[in-house]
């Protein structure tokens, strides 16, 4: 699928770019902490073709932009959101390697919902860097094209996330989840074999932006309350983050942070037992548990760090207590997208009906119901 094509005399590339859940680990990400992923069989399907001329087309459902060539783009001040992240993909390229003049047509269509959490955006900028290092042609490694995605998405979009989204979509592994310790970037993967359970999403169809949500003032909560509470570790312990701080720590020295940062850090080291105790639970085959350590991530998000909305929480706690399900919680950046549920596949029809049927009802809204298939990365 990566080699060119001939088409004509054109040549032409073409990426599937997935999306990505996150089992369990939210919001840690970006504090170092460990993040439990793994792309998904929804995602963007993106075509580029050879043009005559310098100049950059892009076509895509929602719309299409033009560029009068690569060096334009880089150099441009972008008017529009779709603009800058373009550029932010270019010129996050051509930092590692001269653009070439080479003029493309490039379509991109899917069926990864956008604003859902799934990680779309970063689908997106990997996907396109994949396809500017196949034209290239150049020696790009996989580590610099999940550089390009951050830079892009933090430099240029706005949004001051984590490396979870970049790392899920471009090397994640059919039928794992990838296991990303934050704090030095090591990644292993864990076999997701979930017995007669299956992870689904429900689509609460309320979209959101990251870049205009208060996730950059969560994270800056978390990193103050993070340097109030480094110099009061013991000398004789190594703790590389806030999430390995040890509990006792923070609850002794619990009202040097403020009422309002105090839930945040405590969720975070909450989070991060949570996904040690996943692993563990998804090895040991205890199903069950996994369940509880979702429906308890869900009540921190909510209560705790205070990134859920009133319909993934309504869907959640539905879900939670439905005949067959395990465990439901919202998923990824929060204010609106998906939740994750874990569901046994005898109850799956029944469960997807009726959850349509009472989001319906509540909030007036059509949801959208995606079983989970866990496929490889763009390089995967
Ligand atoms: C978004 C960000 C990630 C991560 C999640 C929350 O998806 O892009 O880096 O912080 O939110 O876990």
């Amino acid at each position: 699928m990566n080699e060119p094509k001939n088409n004509g005399n054109k040549r032409t590339w073409e990426v599937f770019a997935p999306g990505r859940i996150n089992l369990i680990g939210e919001h840690i990400d970006y504090q170092g902490g460990w993040v439990l992923p793994g792309a998904i069989s929804l995602g963007q399907w993106i075509k580029a073709t050879e043009i005559d001329g310098p100049s950059l087309h892009v076509k895509s459902p929602l719309g299409t932009w033009t560029y009068a060539s690569a060096d334009q783009l880089c150099a441009s001040n972008p008017q529009d959101k779709p603009s800058a992240f373009f550029k932010g993909i270019w010129s996050s390229f051509q930092k590692r390697h001269p653009l070439s003049s080479v003029g493309l047509e490039i379509e991109i269509r899917g069926n990864l919902p956008l604003g859902a959490g799934l990680s779309a955006s970063a689908s997106l900028s990997a996907g396109l860097g994949q396809i500017l290092h196949l034209v290239h042609n150049s020696p790009l490694s996989e580590q610099d094209l999940i550089q390009i995605a951050y830079e892009t998405e933090r430099e240029f979009v706005g949004t001051q996330c984590g490396y979870m989204d970049p790392y899920a979509v471009v090397k994640s592994k059919a039928d794992h989840l990838l296991l990303l310790n934050n704090s030095d970037l090591s990644t292993q993967y864990i076999p997701c074999d979930l017995g007669p359970y299956q992870l689904v999403l429900f689509h609460t169809k309320v979209t959101h932006e990251l870049a205009h949500s208060p996730y950059n003032e969560k994270r800056a909560a978390v990193e103050r309350a993070w340097e109030l509470l480094k110099p009061l570790i013991p000398k004789d312990s190594v703790v590389e983050a806030l999430p390995y701080l040890p509990l006792e720590v923070l609850e002794r020295h619990r009202d040097k942070l403020s009422p309002a940062d105090y839930p945040l850090a405590r969720f975070t080291l909450d989070e991060q037992l949570r996904v040690e105790k996943a692993v563990n639970a998804i090895n040991a085959k205890d199903f069950s548990a996994l369940g509880v350590l979702l429906n308890q991530s869900h009540q921190g998000l909510s209560a705790l760090y205070q990134v859920s909305c009133p319909e993934l929480d309504f869907m959640a706690d539905w879900s939670q207590r439905q005949p067959g399900v395990l465990g439901a919680r919202m998923m990824g950046g929060g204010f609106g997208g998906c939740t994750l549920n874990l569901v046994h596949q005898n109850e799956l029809s029944p469960w997807a009906k009726e959850a349509l049927n009472v989001y319906h009802n509540k909030f007036g809204l059509q949801g959208e119901v995606y079983p989970v298939r866990l496929v490889h990365g763009i390089l995967g």
